[in-house]
């Protein structure tokens, strides 16, 4: 048996040759009074990428969103989101604990997307004293605990008309906005363009080892980089990492069309496996949700059936399990991986 094939996330990937030669030769200065070169590189070249005005580099994707939210809305309106959000199951509540917002879930479409009616009902009702006040929208793309699922086009446009009708503003959770944007051979521009607000991470599909980057208006921005020293995200030679975030802007977005080939492949064979239960539909980018046939099979005995094999996957606690492929993942590592699944399906649990 040869090592680890680690597909729990794309968050697990090393930084490339390139990243790591950036990393050493970064020129560097003390980012808190804007004076890193490395850094203000990479936030003007986010933002020149994603057609807005001005970039922040945030420490992660969850400071990324926070920040975003904090810049948006005041204490007491809401936050409107979708219910299978990762702003809402996975960042604690922080727009809530440091912002005294209110998170309003609205129901999530198998594909990530919120009923449109929904959303105009959320944001409605401006001068009602008995409600809070919207004060952002959000969505997600891709859309994780969907599937990887990708926003379609037009339907970024028809929320945009609302929020532009009832002048609320529209963030966007991009943390892989860069498999959207290669999952329908489009820009990140164009994604990106009817919101007043991204995030993207760097340290997930793009393989920098930290952070993240949020881009909007230059006002917008400023009043992000306010709540960025709030959360004590403000760091001083920073271009050390920054300059690892270049480079996986500049080298490391074509190349996810291999991580989507690969997650395809992986897909269509665990839908040939007993016992295993995948819509093929939500496989749209580099993230492969299943369950297994509940009576033969608990998610955590497969988990560790597969670590005998040296295959490591992620569990969530609704039951579902996901594989993640990613930068450092070989064709191979695809097909002993299904080997793998086969071998521990046949025998026994
Ligand atoms: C959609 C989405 N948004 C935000 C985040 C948060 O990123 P981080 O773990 O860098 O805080 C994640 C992380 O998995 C994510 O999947």
């Amino acid at each position: 048996m040869t090592g680890i094939i680690d597909l729990r996330s794309d968050t697990v990937t090393l930084p490339s040759p390139a990243m790591r030669q950036a990393m050493a030769a970064a020129e560097l200065g003390d980012d808190v009074y804007g004076d890193d070169p490395t850094v203000n590189r990479l936030q003007a070249l986010a933002a020149q990428l994603l057609g807005k005005e001005a970039g922040l580099f945030v420490a992660s994707g969850t400071m990324g969103n926070l920040v975003a939210l904090l810049a948006h809305a005041p204490r007491g309106a809401k936050v409107i989101l979708g219910d299978e959000a990762h702003i809402f199951h996975y960042e604690q509540g922080g727009a809530a604990v440091v912002g005294g917002l209110v998170y309003q879930t609205l129901p999530t479409n198998p594909h990530g997307d919120l009923p449109l009616d929904r959303i105009r009902a959320a944001i409605e009702h401006h001068d009602d004293a008995h409600i809070a006040p919207p004060g952002v929208v959000c969505l997600e793309n891709t859309h994780n605990r969907c599937g990887g699922t990708v926003l379609p086009l037009d339907y970024l446009q028809q929320v945009r008309q609302l929020t532009t009708e009832h002048n609320v503003p529209l963030h966007l959770d991009g943390a892989r906005l860069p498999n959207a944007a290669v999952a329908l051979g489009v820009s990140m521009q164009q994604i990106a363009a009817p919101f007043d607000s991204v995030q993207l991470d760097l340290s997930k599909g793009l393989a920098a080892p930290v952070g993240g980057v949020v881009v909007g208006s230059t006002a917008f921005i400023k009043r992000a980089h306010r709540a960025r020293k709030l959360l004590g995200g403000g760091m001083r030679q920073a271009g050390v990492i920054a300059a690892a975030g270049i480079v996986a802007l500049e080298q490391m977005v074509e190349r996810l069309a291999e991580d989507h080939r690969h997650a395809r492949l992986l897909a269509e064979g665990l839908a040939a496996l007993p016992d295993i239960l995948i819509d093929l539909a939500t496989v749209q980018t580099n993230l492969v949700f299943f369950r297994l046939h509940a009576e033969r099979w608990s998610p955590a005995a497969f988990v560790h059936a597969l670590r005998e094999h040296n295959i490591l996957l992620g569990a969530s606690s609704d039951g579902r399990l996901r594989f993640a492929t990613h930068y450092g993942v070989t064709r191979a590592d695809i097909d002993r991986t299904l080997h793998a699944c086969k071998q521990v399906l046949s025998a026994q649990p």
